[in-house]
């Protein structure tokens, strides 16, 4: 059988098609526009997606057996609020998980509310890009929008309502709503009071290797494919990354460089960073993991590259740098949009400091590049210190193709990074969940462990972790001698 996996990330939707064992038959690849109608705001516009999913899988099963196609899930990104109204039009643009716009609401819910009561409630405490805060923007700065609303959805799961016309999400992705009561999975009625959101208007709950219906038959006959596909909830997108990178079990560790970057560490038991600078959320194997996510990661080269230098010869941009590693004087704080973990401040700005006369273009680029590493290794850091011990990591995303992006972070980690023999995290994690939904695996841990391959791996050098670990500390002192001027 086949199946289909849907990463519906910020840049582009990218489909995959694997069948049952595991081998990506095809993948295809369509964008879709960002807006930034305010400094630090961020949104898309739903239906871009969706005629951009159906265009893709169009496409995508063009030449195959469609008779063969079983399944389709998803990875998406997550936060992002979706609401539509009662003849399911989509209200107003959908608002990212990196838009800044709800300082106020944040600082309500983490200052009056207090962090202690959230945490208790949801396993986490506000950040600008999560879903609760948008809600109160909304209803505060739009109120006519927010009467209006019918249902509150996340991205993905608008892909999945109008392909199966149920109303689902999943526990990975509703984890970041600051509406979910993760360790008891299942929506927190003091939050939805806090909210002003009802029960009804949320989605029903699933693990996201549950079928939650099957495709609407209008929908099957225009893409040509059986009235028996089944939709599987699927996850949000670090989620489903994680099961595409086989990072399933205890302490296992995935970093995504897309466009935003992530340190995502499972876990077979529920825990909480003590000062929520970590997301407690929920996994898409049943169990639970801990994530640190910046704002921008493989977002700061591209503006970098493209904004900047004007080129999209991004391998040439990093030739030569490799004899310098550990020898740069430049720092690149990397906070385009804010940053969220671990400094929670929607206001924060990216900077370059300590150039000279001699800086070159290159330096430049290494330090943007080693500026992510670092802002990982700061999430590093936190989970470290709840005593996490952090072996190995895979790694995936777009950034995951540069193998000098790999060899800093391996070496500004000082651990070893593992490469998988497929980097497209999410959108596998989606195919494999849409496997074990349609029952050719028994659970998630096992079709992880029998289809996920590590093909290398970039080990430390440790003259060269050692000038980083220098290095790195220097990096620290930055943010908080400059956070006054944000
Ligand atoms: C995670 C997060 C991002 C988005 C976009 O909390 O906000 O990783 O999911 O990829």
């Amino acid at each position: 059988m086949l199946y289909v996996g849907v990463d519906l990330g910020t840049s582009a939707v990218k489909m995959l098609l694997m069948s049952g064992d595991g081998k990506i038959e095809k993948i295809v690849s369509k964008e879709y526009p960002l807006s930034f109608p305010h400094p630090g705001w961020s949104e898309q516009n739903p239906e871009d997606w969706w005629t951009q999913v159906i265009a893709g899988l169009k496409e995508l099963t063009s030449e195959c057996d469609k008779s063969q196609i079983a399944g389709i899930s998803f990875g998406g990104h997550m936060h992002g609020l979706v609401i539509l109204d009662k003849d399911d039009n989509v209200i107003r643009p959908c608002i990212l998980w990196n838009d800044g716009r709800t300082g106020k609401e944040t600082d309500y819910l983490n200052n009056v509310i207090g962090k202690d009561k959230l945490s208790e409630y949801t396993a986490n405490i506000a950040f600008a890009g999560f879903t609760a805060p948008k809600i109160l923007w909304v209803k505060e700065n739009e109120p006519e929008n927010f009467a209006k609303i019918e249902k509150i959805m996340l991205p993905k799961d608008y892909i999945a309502y109008r392909l199966s016309g149920v109303h689902c999400t999943d526990a990975s992705d509703a984890s970041g709503m600051l509406l979910f009561d993760v360790k008891n999975r299942c929506w927190s009625k003091e939050m939805m009071e806090i909210c002003s959101v009802k029960e009804e208007q949320l989605a029903k709950v699933y693990e996201s290797y549950e079928v939650v219906g099957t495709i609407k038959p209008e929908i099957a006959s225009e893409l040509g494919f059986t009235n028996d596909v089944k939709v599987i909830a699927g996850a949000g997108d670090n989620a489903a990354a994680a099961i595409g990178t086989g990072t399933v079990g205890d302490a296992m560790c995935n970093i995504s460089l897309g466009t935003s970057g992530t340190i995502f560490i499972s876990s077979k038991e529920f825990t909480v960073d003590p000062n929520n600078a970590l997301h407690a959320f929920a996994h898409s194997d049943g169990n639970y993991h801990l994530m640190g996510c910046m704002l921008s990661a493989a977002s700061c080269n591209k503006w970098w590259m493209e904004e900047i230098l004007k080129t999209k010869e991004f391998a040439k941009e990093q030739e030569g740098i490799e004899a310098k590693l550990g020898e740069n004087n430049v720092f690149y704080l990397p906070y385009l949009m804010g940053e969220r973990s671990p400094h929670n401040n929607a206001d924060a700005r990216a900077m370059f400091i300590g150039m000279s006369m001699d800086t070159t273009r290159a330096d430049m680029t290494q330090a943007v590049l080693e500026g992510v590493c670092f802002g990982i290794r700061d999430s590093f850091e936190v989970a470290k210190a709840q005593g996490i011990n952090i072996t190995k990591t895979k790694i995936c995303g777009g950034g995951a193709k540069s193998p000098l992006w790999k060899k800093m972070m391996a070496n500004v980690l000082g651990i070893p990074v593992q490469e998988i023999e497929s980097e497209e995290g999410p959108g596998y994690g989606g195919a494999i969940l849409a496997a074990v939904g349609c029952g050719e695996y028994a659970s998630v841990e096992e079709a992880a462990g029998k289809l996920v391959k590590v093909v290398g791996e970039v080990t430390p050098d440790p003259e060269l972790t050692a000038k980083y670990e220098e290095k790195y500390q220097k990096f620290r002192k930055l943010y908080p001698a400059v956070k006054e001027l944000f």
